[in-house]
């Protein structure tokens, strides 16, 4: 499977967390209820963009660096990573909320840009056989079998 394949299906996991996360600050004025629903989102999208830094991007950057979309990429990367520090120290719960509506925005106008944009110039710059490598390397830092093949790591 192509590393772009495997990230789109992320993007669609993270969706549904994005709901779960509008719903609790929609139903709920509990600043814990709030932070704890955030900490699952904080944990799966951090893990995702790790994959996206440290795989697929390093790659694109002999093809498109300096260009503007991979580097909007990361810039939005790191302005989700400054969100993600400062929700845990906002202890008022409307601002908490702006806050995470603020990040969610964020986190899903940035997924439609890679899935609009970034993926569809990885899929031209890369070959299939570098986007297929790409996600076996997904596959065995995340523990699936893909294609038949285990890639589940002994640690
Ligand atoms: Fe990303
Ligand atoms: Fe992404």
């Amino acid at each position: 499977m192509k590393i772009t394949d495997a990230l789109r299906g992320e993007h669609a996991v993270l969706y549904v967390i994005f709901d779960f996360v509008r719903d609790t600050i929609s139903n709920s004025e509990d600043i814990t209820i709030i932070k704890n629903s955030v900490s699952v989102l904080e944990r799966t999208l951090l893990s995702h963009a790790e994959i996206e830094d440290n795989f697929l991007f390093p790659e694109l950057d002999p093809h498109i660096a300096g260009m503007g979309p991979l580097e909007m990429m990361r810039t939005e990367h790191q302005s989700i990573d400054e969100i993600l520090k400062s929700y845990r120290d906002e202890n008022d719960v409307d601002a908490l909320k702006a806050l995470i509506r603020q990040l969610i925005d964020l986190a899903f106008g940035h997924f439609q840009k890679e899935e609009m944009a970034l993926f569809a110039m990885a899929e031209q710059f890369l070959t299939d056989d570098e986007l297929t490598a790409l996600g076996d390397k997904w596959a065995e830092k995340r523990n699936v079998v893909v294609d038949g093949h285990s890639c589940i790591s002994a640690a």
